[in-house]
């Protein structure tokens, strides 16, 4: 017998037959950028550990999320950091809180663009838990009680859409009944139902100044070992009223998208978070990788995992690389 018998390489013979059989593209239409406000800053302030990221004033964050729309990105994710944090993360409940404000300029500056807020207290709380504490402990009920305050109060301030981070059971289905209590029918929720305890968390944590000031986050973010939970977790969201459901970190994780990806019928998106976009940053400015090229292979491998939607710090830089390739 003469080998080769099979000559794959064919199809790998010219740019033009290599793009005719690629089955994964990016695009911008299915990217998420998310954006830091702050009530503690006036000007942009570069966040140390993730270069070209920055917290923006509240006056100061619809310019960025233009440039973002104008890119092609559909959509912003906000995280807030507020002035004062207390025990329950009240701030978070004001009419003119920080992510209240921040909503009300983008939906103004660039009212097609989607706002997608971040439900959780970890930002607002002065001991940096996602729950209300009582006696040590992270009491689950009364969290859901603020969570779904805080919910309807951004939807009032023009959200699109609400995105769940917290891990606190029942979540979803407290944020649905408020919502549609306030009328706010409409309103998405994407639910962060499978959100592992994870270290690549690092840099949003200094962005945010939200780590814990005592223990760690392990009684309500899933432990990274299990995969199986993640499927009890995504069925639970879906049934409590979840329209998108997430997967977060990102790269470390494929093997969870895709079992979501075949498991579910609704729009799955990735998180490719904080620690995961340093990662390549670093790699980049070290010449251990280009970063393009290392960039666009992790979202392409996300993307090619299953998940439809991916939110990253990345998203502008790879608006512009692809709109540069046309
Ligand atoms: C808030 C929240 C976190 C992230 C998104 N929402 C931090 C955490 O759970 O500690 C992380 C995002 C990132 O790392 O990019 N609960």
């Amino acid at each position: 017998m003469k080998y080769p018998q099979s000559r794959p390489r064919r199809l790998r013979k010219s740019a033009a037959v290599r793009r005719l059989v690629q089955q994964t593209r990016l695009h911008p239409a299915n990217f998420i950028y998310p954006l830091f406000v702050s009530e503690t800053v006036s000007e942009p302030e570069p966040i140390e550990t993730m270069p070209g990221i920055f917290n923006y004033p509240v006056d100061r964050v619809a310019a960025e999320a233009k440039k973002a729309y104008e890119l092609g990105i559909p959509g912003v994710i906000l995280f807030g950091t507020p002035s004062k944090k207390d025990a329950t993360g009240s701030e978070s409940l004001k009419k003119d809180g920080v992510i209240q404000k921040a909503v009300g300029n983008i939906k103004q500056a660039v009212p097609e663009m989607l706002v997608i807020t971040d439900v959780c207290l970890c930002e607002y709380t002065d001991h940096g838990h996602c729950g209300i504490v009582k006696d040590g402990r992270i009491d689950n009920d009364e969290t859901l009680k603020i969570l779904a305050r805080q919910a309807a109060s951004y939807a009032k301030a023009g959200a699109d859409m609400v995105a769940p981070s917290d891990m606190m059971d029942g979540r979803v289905g407290a944020i649905r009944e408020a919502l549609d209590e306030y009328g706010y029918i409409d309103t998405v929720i994407m639910a962060y139902a499978v959100k592992y305890s994870s270290a690549f968390y690092g840099p949003f944590r200094e962005a945010v100044h939200s780590a814990p000031q005592f223990g760690d986050r392990k009684t309500y973010q899933m432990d990274p070992a299990n995969a199986d939970e993640a499927m009890k977790e995504i069925a639970l969201d879906i049934d409590e009223g979840a329209d998108i459901v997430m997967v977060k970190p990102a790269l470390a994780y494929l093997d969870i998208i895709a079992r979501a990806k075949a498991a579910f019928n609704v729009p799955l998106a990735a998180y490719n978070v904080s620690g995961e976009y340093a990662l390549a940053k670093l790699a980049g400015a070290n010449k251990c990788a280009n970063e393009k090229q290392l960039v666009m292979e992790i979202l392409t491998a996300i993307k090619r995992a299953g998940a439809d939607i991916i939110i990253s710090y990345h998203a502008p830089d790879v608006a512009g690389w692809l709109r540069e390739s046309e």
